[in-house]
């Protein structure tokens, strides 16, 4: 088998990061985040983009360096090309068209929300098909039934929030930095879950987060009406309450979707894979219901490049290809 080098870059919010996988093997994963965004609680679309042209050549010049890859050795050049913001999409998809014309390789577009989903087939254990995957980022909740590498179904999406942006949402209101989920995370751990939260019915496998949040910003806006140190005195009680309705949310529709389709093999993906909570309550309620669980490395969690070579490595083995004419897709459905 002739060897197939394949360089992927993401470029969709605000972590600029190149991959090299050689053979389905990921030889290097490099990320520069952007901490400016922390300034103004949120992303700044123009902050992202020049952030992203400063750091692209340093990010894929590490991530070729890491692998022990010349640029002349590559197969082909893989980006994300949506959905995300669109002067961010815009960098990634340029840099990509530069360096496929100059070293006259095709170019192989990815879709970020599939990329999480096959971040699974990185390292072992890898689920069997079909599986369900529940993938749970800042811009996405989606339950989605896998039936071969890239042939997706949709079966439930949220209709108003993400899980993540529950999360980030959360934090604003209680005054923690962006991006809040991996802070809620840490301080949930310290604290109990005494507050309780709503749980929105909502039909079918699909989701919401918008009701939540009212209900999280009214119920601080009381007891601050009483006692204005309220939440800095219960802020661990607070993340571990908002934590723990999120994370219910979320394992409810999956348990649904696993009754509903009979499918037992069962993953996460994006970046709210990373809550500790949610990693915890899949491990527990898989134990209890026969199923195989899945959640991927840590660092294949949150957004990185890695997972778009992987998808990348799928779609070459296909011929898979786009021409020059490619454009980015602020919002990309597969
Ligand atoms: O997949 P991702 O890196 O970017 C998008 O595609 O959106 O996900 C980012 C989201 C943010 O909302 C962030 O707060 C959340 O993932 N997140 C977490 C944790 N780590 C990242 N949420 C909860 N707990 C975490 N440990
Ligand atoms: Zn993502």
């Amino acid at each position: 088998m002739s060897t197939i080098t394949i360089l992927a870059i993401e470029s969709s919010c605000d972590d600029t990061s190149a991959s090299v996988i050689q053979n389905a093997k990921i030889l290097s994963n490099c990320i520069a985040s952007q901490s400016i965004h922390k300034e103004y609680g949120g992303v700044v679309p123009e902050v992202a983009s020049r952030a992203h042209q400063a750091n692209i050549v340093p990010v894929v010049d590490a991530a070729l360096k890491k692998a022990g890859v010349d640029k002349k050795d590559l197969s082909a050049i893989a980006f994300t090309r949506g959905p995300g913001l669109l002067g961010s999409l815009l960098v990634g998809v340029s840099f990509a068209k530069g360096l496929a014309l100059s070293l006259d390789i095709p170019m192989i577009e990815v879709n970020h929300i599939q990329a999480h989903v096959l971040a699974h087939f990185i390292d072992a254990p890898q689920p069997q098909l079909p599986f369900l995957c529940l993938t749970v980022s800042g811009g996405h909740t989606q339950i989605v039934k896998v039936h071969d590498h890239l042939e997706m179904e949709i079966l439930g999406t949220t209709i108003d929030d993400a899980a993540g942006e529950a999360f980030d949402k959360t934090g604003k209101l209680l005054g923690l930095d962006y991006p809040a989920g991996p802070i809620i995370d840490k301080l949930a751990k310290e604290g109990n879950v005494v507050f309780e939260f709503t749980e929105p019915s909502v039909a079918n496998l699909d989701f919401s987060f918008s009701g939540l949040k009212t209900n999280i910003l009214q119920f601080v806006q009381k007891h601050r009406r009483k006692n204005p140190d309220f939440v800095e005195e219960n802020l661990k009680d607070i993340c571990a309450s908002v934590q723990d309705r999120i994370v219910s949310i979320l394992m409810n529709k999956l348990i649904k979707a696993s009754k509903q389709t009979g499918i037992k093999e069962v993953a996460i993906a994006g970046g709210v894979s990373a809550n500790s909570g949610l990693r915890q309550a899949l491990a527990t309620i898989g134990k209890e219901r026969g199923w195989n669980t899945y959640i991927p490395e840590f660092e294949y969690c949150t957004d990185n490049a890695a997972m778009i070579a992987m998808t990348a490595y799928f779609k070459y083995q296909k011929g898979d290809f786009v021409g020059h004419d490619i454009a980015p897709l602020a919002r990309y459905k597969f």
